[in-house]
């Protein structure tokens, strides 16, 4: 391993020390990771080492835009207090000075092993580009990471025909049996992404192994940030593809993340494509990542902002959060996601409604607040919209309505504050299920963060999650309908 001795990474981690000490806790996600200081983007290196989830993340901590990308890092005992570590790594070898793009880790023989991807961008004395991914390692004790003498462990020779060397990135390894495996994004020569499956018995030597799958065009173009994992039957290949186009409710234009379900021959290494949904259908998700737990629970993580719509933050001096954490099972053919259990160690100050009857616009004693899990039950359905305002007060809201009719759920954050003209509206088709009790229910999670909103709906089907920049004296939460609406309702407040 090389010597950890790079100025690139200790004038970084100086520039982050000061950073952080200069941001104040309340302007931050009280229980969401959000970046130390600068900007951050896609969660890399999700995973346990020596009983700690370590979460690494692409990271720029000179400002609050993207650029020459470097690991921040964070552990956590529980996925919901997070501790900042100094950033891991920085863009300073000659195969990665463009940049260490994301990527994933693991825990071998007491060392913590990281993956990730090199980035070339150079422009050379006769005009050309010379730009290229390749695929390195770097070994560490949870604290400090040294690359790998030997890097890069894989390149542009390993690529099957066509496949591109520019457009190479993202490793997620595991292990089973007596060998490593990652999976890769690349891009064919049609200019469609593909995910490429490797297999190492040491991690420094690689040999490709199969095309897993690739778009032809119906769900975009590069495909990054793969992960792929089984999940009850099932296994599940988890991507993010650029340049989507919209479709129903289901996709939506640009970068999505998406679950392609389907079956895997791990003898033969075929994967057999069952169906494909989105993993996220609000406003700002993707680039997700799963760890497993030790209690076998598959837990994913993803960057809650997207490329399309970067809702930067103009008045503190860090850019970017993740989604609360979630466990992902597969029931009745779907994947649910649910946030981590560990969030209930949390909640305080219950205030309950039951087989609460309104018609017209309402406020519920107690219930308000911005760092909240919120659960709203419907359970008769003599209306046609129902609205929950929240963040709200006379000059801001974000919106949560639900059309009985159409059987669709928007999310609205037009009137959250925003002073650009970013994307602020999404639906998704939503229904009622019958819940344990044989009834009719239509049921709606809200984790507030002051920042953000996850939506839950019917205990995890589908979720939405959202960002937005609202004054924290906003806090209100109106209830409406146009008819008449029975609903439980549960409002606890979390004290991280
Ligand atoms: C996804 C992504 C990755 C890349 C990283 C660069 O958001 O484009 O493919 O590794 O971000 O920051």
């Amino acid at each position: 391993m090389a010597q950890m001795e790079s100025s690139q990474l200790d004038m970084a981690r100086k520039i982050e020390k000061k950073g952080i000490s200069e941001i104040p806790a309340e302007s931050r996600p009280a229980y969401h990771l959000s970046s130390p200081v600068g900007w951050m983007n896609d969660p890399n290196g999700f995973s346990t080492y020596q009983n700690e989830y370590h979460l690494f993340f692409q990271y720029h901590p000179f400002s609050n835009i993207w650029g020459p990308m470097h690991w921040g890092h964070c552990k956590s005992r529980d996925f919901i207090r997070w501790k900042y570590l100094p950033l891991a790594i920085a863009p300073d070898e000659n195969y990665d000075e463009g940049g260490c793009y994301s990527g994933s880790a693991i825990e071998v023989e007491g060392e913590h092993v990281l993956l990730y991807t090199g980035v070339t961008d150079r422009y050379l004395k006769d005009g050309t580009h010379d730009y290229c991914q390749v695929q390195c390692m770097a070994k560490g004790d949870g604290l400090n990471y040294s690359k790998y003498k030997g890097n890069p462990v894989i390149t542009g020779d390993s690529l099957p025909k066509g496949g591109s060397t520019e457009d190479f990135r993202d490793p997620k390894i595991w292990k089973e049996g007596e060998y490593y495996y990652l999976v890769v994004g690349n891009r064919n020569m049609d200019g469609y992404g593909q995910i490429l499956l490797y297999r190492s018995d040491n991690l420094e030597q690689w040999v490709f192994l199969a095309v897993l799958d690739q778009s032809r065009g119906e769900y975009g173009k590069m495909w990054e940030c793969p992960d792929f994992f089984p999940l009850g039957n099932r296994q599940i290949l988890m991507v993010s593809p650029q340049d989507m186009r919209a479709k129903g409710y289901e996709f939506h234009n640009g970068n999505n993340s998406i679950f392609i379900y389907g079956y895997y021959d791990k003898a033969t290494y075929h994967f057999e494509r069952e169906k494909v949904t989105s993993v996220d259908y609000g406003l700002d998700f993707y680039a997700p990542q799963t760890l497993q737990t030790a209690d076998g629970r598959r837990i994913m993580i993803g960057w809650m902002q997207s490329w399309d719509a970067k809702l930067t933050n103009d008045f503190w001096n860090w850019s970017g959060m993740m989604t609360l954490p979630r466990e992902l099972i597969l029931r009745k053919g779907k994947i649910y996601q649910s946030p981590v259990r560990e969030l209930e160690c949390y909640r305080k100050n219950k205030i309950e409604y039951t087989q609460k009857r309104i018609s017209e616009r309402t406020v519920l004693n107690g219930i308000k607040g911005r760092i909240i899990d919120l659960q709203v039950d419907i359970t008769e359905f003599d209306f046609h919209y129902f609205a929950i305002h929240f963040a709200y007060n006379e000059e801001y809201e974000m919106l949560l309505q639900y059309n009985h009719l159409r059987k669709c759920l928007t999310i609205d954050r037009t009137h959250s504050g925003l002073v650009r003209d970013v994307v602020c509206r999404r639906k998704m088709a939503a229904e009622p299920f019958i819940s344990g009790t044989q009834k009719e229910v239509l049921s709606l999670r809200l984790l507030l963060d002051r920042y953000s909103v996850e939506v839950f709906l019917n205990e995890g089907e589908k979720v939405m999650s959202a960002v937005f920049h609202t004054p924290m004296e906003a806090d209100g939460i109106v209830f409406d309908t146009d008819g008449t609406v029975c609903m439980n309702v549960v409002k606890y407040d979390l004290c991280v």
